[in-house]
């Protein structure tokens, strides 16, 4: 690596231990306030990270617009700039100037201390391939890999020609012979996998064909970028999605589709809260499916040009039974949030969780503050998922209503963590939430917010 890389390792090394700030901080949270108020959201944590992957592709800067402030922002740029990207600040709040006219390999070791439990270093195999003809991805670790498999985007790269080398420190891809376009079904509609085929394909010689693609609308805002850079890619029905290899790309200039995931966050906040939130720079089509949900459940909302505002409209809180599922299904990141609303239904709700085996860890602490929920490893949906003969506690029965009372509490991880502040919200008396760093890889601001809208509670640093 060169002095300059080394040079931006130490410093984005240090941006992200600084910046995270909150990481390992405790909050105490005095509940039962009602949230209410304005914030905004921006660009999408799922989108944004990827966008800034894709600008390594193109043969000049890129400008990426709605760029929130969040860790896992910090951790790409770290990784970008390890690879010599520049990366600046532009005149606009929250605007990104990509620059990959520098672009190096950069060591292992580098790379690791920088991804950390990120698993982006593996969205830059398929750029990186193509404009260096090698690429690294760390050692993700035994029960790391276990948890959190690449296999599928190993399996895609493979297709496209690369040659994988399992090192004791990682994983080497070359490419010998360039990387050449191909037919691809994903056993599973993968958001990572369909982005994987998409930075690779884009640049490969000829066409690829990728069936079984995950259709998220981040997907969809990555297509729209990849096209302004000159790619040519066709979606068309049933999961079918067609690249057709270009020999060049240029930079884009692109502002980032709003984060939804935050969005229907704060919506579940101002539910459980009894409270009234108007969401700056949520959309109304990105939502649709959370939306009908949210009605179910007892929630209003009201569709604005800048916004949405949600609110709870008073009376009581009614059960729903739910499947997540990949787009246009109910996101498996909206869940978390709604749980805690959930628990002061009227009733029972069923949550059957087929996105990931184990993401109802988090119900844990709402148990300890007082919710009733079982959790099962029967799929206890319409549809058998994936996980069904398994032994993975992947459904949840919640049984309300519920009423809950302050708790000390971990955060466990990023979605889990914002249920946790919903149930500490909502609850009557003190609550201590722990680890709440963690938050902010996917909220930008959150603190600032949480005051803005009313919330009673202090830093226990
Ligand atoms: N999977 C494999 N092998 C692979 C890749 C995925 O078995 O090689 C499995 C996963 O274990 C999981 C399922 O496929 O059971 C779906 O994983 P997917 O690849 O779709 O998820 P991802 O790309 O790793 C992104 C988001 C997640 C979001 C999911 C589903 C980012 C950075 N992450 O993850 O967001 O839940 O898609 O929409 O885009 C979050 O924001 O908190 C978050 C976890």
């Amino acid at each position: 690596m060169n002095p300059a890389a080394r040079n931006a390792v130490a410093n984005a090394a240090r941006a992200a231990g600084a910046s995270v700030g909150l990481a390992g901080e405790t909050i105490i949270i005095n509940g039962g306030r009602p949230l209410t108020g304005r914030i905004e959201v921006k660009g999408a944590k799922n989108l944004v990270t990827k966008a800034m992957v894709a600008a390594i592709l193109g043969d000049g800067p890129s400008v990426l617009r709605d760029v929130p402030a969040i860790s896992d922002v910090r951790v790409v740029r770290g990784l970008l700039e390890v690879h010599g990207v520049t990366v600046t600040d532009g005149d606009e709040p929250g605007e990104l100037i990509l620059d990959p006219r520098g672009v190096v390999s950069a060591h292992m070791v580098d790379i690791d201390a920088h991804a950390g439990s990120s698993r982006i270093p593996i969205l830059f195999c398929g750029p990186l391939l193509h404009k260096l003809g090698e690429a690294f991805i760390p050692d993700l670790g035994g029960c790391r890999i276990g948890d959190r498999p690449i296999d599928y985007h190993l399996e895609v790269l493979k297709n496209f020609g690369a040659v994988i080398e399992k090192l004791p420190s990682g994983i080497r891809m070359t490419a010998p012979e360039g990387l050449v376009g191909t037919k691809i079904s994903l056993p599973y509609p993968s958001v990572g996998a369909t982005e994987q085929v998409l930075l690779t394909a884009v640049l490969a010689q000829g066409k690829t064909e990728l069936s079984g693609a995950a259709i998220e609308p981040e997907i969809m805002d990555l297509i729209n970028i990849l096209q302004k850079m000159g790619a040519i890619i066709s979606v068309d029905t049933d999961r079918l999605i067609r690249i057709e290899g270009v020999t060049s790309l240029s930079g884009y200039t692109h502002r980032a589709l709003f984060d939804r995931n935050e969005a229907a966050s704060w919506a579940a906040a101002a539910l459980a809260t009894d409270g009234d939130i108007f969401v700056g720079g949520a959309r109304q089509p990105e939502m649709l499916t959370f939306l009908n949900v949210f009605r179910k459940v007892g929630g209003a909302f009201e569709i604005h040009d800048d916004g949405i505002r949600f609110y709870h409209p008073g009376g009581e809180l009614k059960p729903v039974v739910i499947e997540t599922d990949v787009h246009p299904g109910f996101m498996t990141d909206w869940q978390q949030p709604l749980v805690v609303a959930l628990a002061k239904a009227h009733g029972v709700s069923i949550v059957h969780e087929t996105v990931y085996e184990q993401r109802f860890g988090f119900t844990e602490a709402l148990v300890k503050m007082g919710a009733t929920i079982q959790l099962h490893s029967d799929c206890l949906g319409a549809h058998p998922c994936r996980f069904g003969q398994r032994n993975f506690q992947h459904s949840a029965i919640i049984s309300g209503p519920s009423h809950l009372t302050g708790a000390d509490v971990e955060v466990p991880d990023l979605r889990g963590g914002f249920s946790h502040l919903i149930a500490a919200l909502s609850a009557t008396g003190t609550s201590r939430v722990s680890n709440v760093g963690i938050i902010s890889r996917g909220y930008e601001n959150f603190i600032e917010k949480l005051r803005a809208l009313g919330a009673d509670f202090e830093i226990d640093a």
